[in-house]
């Protein structure tokens, strides 16, 4: 069977009061503070109070009360908020201080020291990636201020027995998620439709990769939001926290994939250093596989994605061409992103092609 990919419920966003409650813990015990909060993210851990933060002053002149939880990652959580000045809605990434490794810190002209997912995104101006728009800072928090991007796949209210101590009336009373994961669970996308998508998404890999040198290195449904607001669905990716420079013939050495274990190459997964433009054409490859099988996966196992073939698609030959050159499990010969850019599936414009 293939795999469906899961991922760890939303945890309760933060109402302003609520972020500002209560202190954060000692400031000789900053690990601590985070991990109880990102235990209360755990399903295991749900009946946890997660923890509190207090936002940053200039954060709060700025931007008003914390609306809608909109997600929640490995060390990230996203709210949205609305900007004083103008009344313009954002999202904003709150990332505790700790998680961001020793090493993933550069110097930033603007902002000083800033985590190197933050200056990554600073720096890439693209109609397929979220606009970065801010950054505050203390030494407990970054607040990643972006682009609010997507149509929202199922709004729901949060329930009663939501672990917040606040009244209810307080709290935010939404949840809502916009990216690609929701939308294939609500949703089967039609060949074309997916097409629309992809293409999107490959000019961007296809621009960072030969402008930027750069791979966004976790590639996946839930790294990329999805607005359908009009008449065809517009993709962005998120979430640069994995992405890598691309130096030629250079390989990242074993241990420094930083995405996501359903989307890793097969030399990845056996611990080879690896060729990070092929590990990327890799987890479009699983991606394209997933649009196209309303988000279950090829591979149902880590030992299958690096001996087994994938289950056979029902989609157009071309299509399913693409797919095979995506998921080769030779790096050597696996498609590059150029291939991909002029493969027929993506290049035939009318629907016939398919
Ligand atoms: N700009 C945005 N607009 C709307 N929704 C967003 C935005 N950024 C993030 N989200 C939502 O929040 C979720 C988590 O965001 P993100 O991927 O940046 O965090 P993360 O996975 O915790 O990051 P990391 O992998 O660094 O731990 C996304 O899957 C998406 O649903
Ligand atoms: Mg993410």
């Amino acid at each position: 069977m293939p795999a469906q990919i899961l991922r760890v419920p939303m945890p309760t966003p933060p109402s302003e009061r609520d972020l500002q409650a209560q202190p954060l813990g000692s400031p000789s015990t900053p690990g601590k503070a985070s991990q109880s909060f990102f235990a209360s993210l755990k399903p295991s851990a749900q009946q946890q109070q997660p923890h509190r933060w207090t936002l940053p002053t200039a954060f709060r002149q700025q931007y008003g009360t914390a609306q809608d939880n909109l997600g929640a990652g490995g060390s990230g959580f996203i709210f949205s908020a609305v900007r004083r000045s103008d009344q313009k809605e954002v999202a904003v990434k709150l990332l505790p201080v700790d998680c961001v490794p020793i090493t993933s810190w550069v110097k930033d002209p603007d902002y000083g020291c800033i985590p190197r997912e933050v200056a990554t995104l600073k720096n890439i101006h693209h109609s397929a990636v979220v606009a970065f728009i801010d950054l505050f800072q203390d030494e407990q928090i970054l607040l990643i201020v972006m682009e609010l991007f997507g149509s929202s796949w199922r709004t729901s209210q949060l329930k009663n027995t939501d672990p917040n101590p606040l009244p209810l009336a307080t709290r935010p009373a939404r949840s809502r998620a916009m990216d690609l994961f929701e939308l294939l669970e609500v949703k089967q996308l039609t060949e074309e439709e997916v097409r629309t998508i992809f293409i999107q998404l490959i000019e961007c890999v296809h621009y960072l990769l030969s402008q930027l040198s750069l791979v966004h290195g976790d590639i996946k449904d839930e790294n990329i939001l999805i607005d359908w607001s009009g008449p065809k669905p517009v993709a962005k990716f998120i979430d640069f926290g994995g992405a890598v420079i691309v130096a030629p013939g250079h390989l990242c050495a074993q241990g420094s994939f930083r995405g996501t274990i359903e989307f890793a190459s097969p030399e990845i997964i056996i611990g080879q250093s690896y060729d990070p433009e092929k590990s990327e054409s890799w987890s479009l490859g699983v991606l394209l596989y997933s649009m196209i099988n309303r988000g279950c996966g090829p591979f149902a196992t880590r030992q299958a994605t690096v001996a087994s073939p994938y289950r056979p698609l029902n989609c157009s030959s071309l299509c399913s061409h693409l797919i095979s050159r995506l998921l080769d499990k030779n790096p050597a010969t696996r498609a590059t992103i150029q291939e991909v850019l002029q493969h027929p599936w993506l290049t035939k414009s009318t629907r016939k092609a398919l």
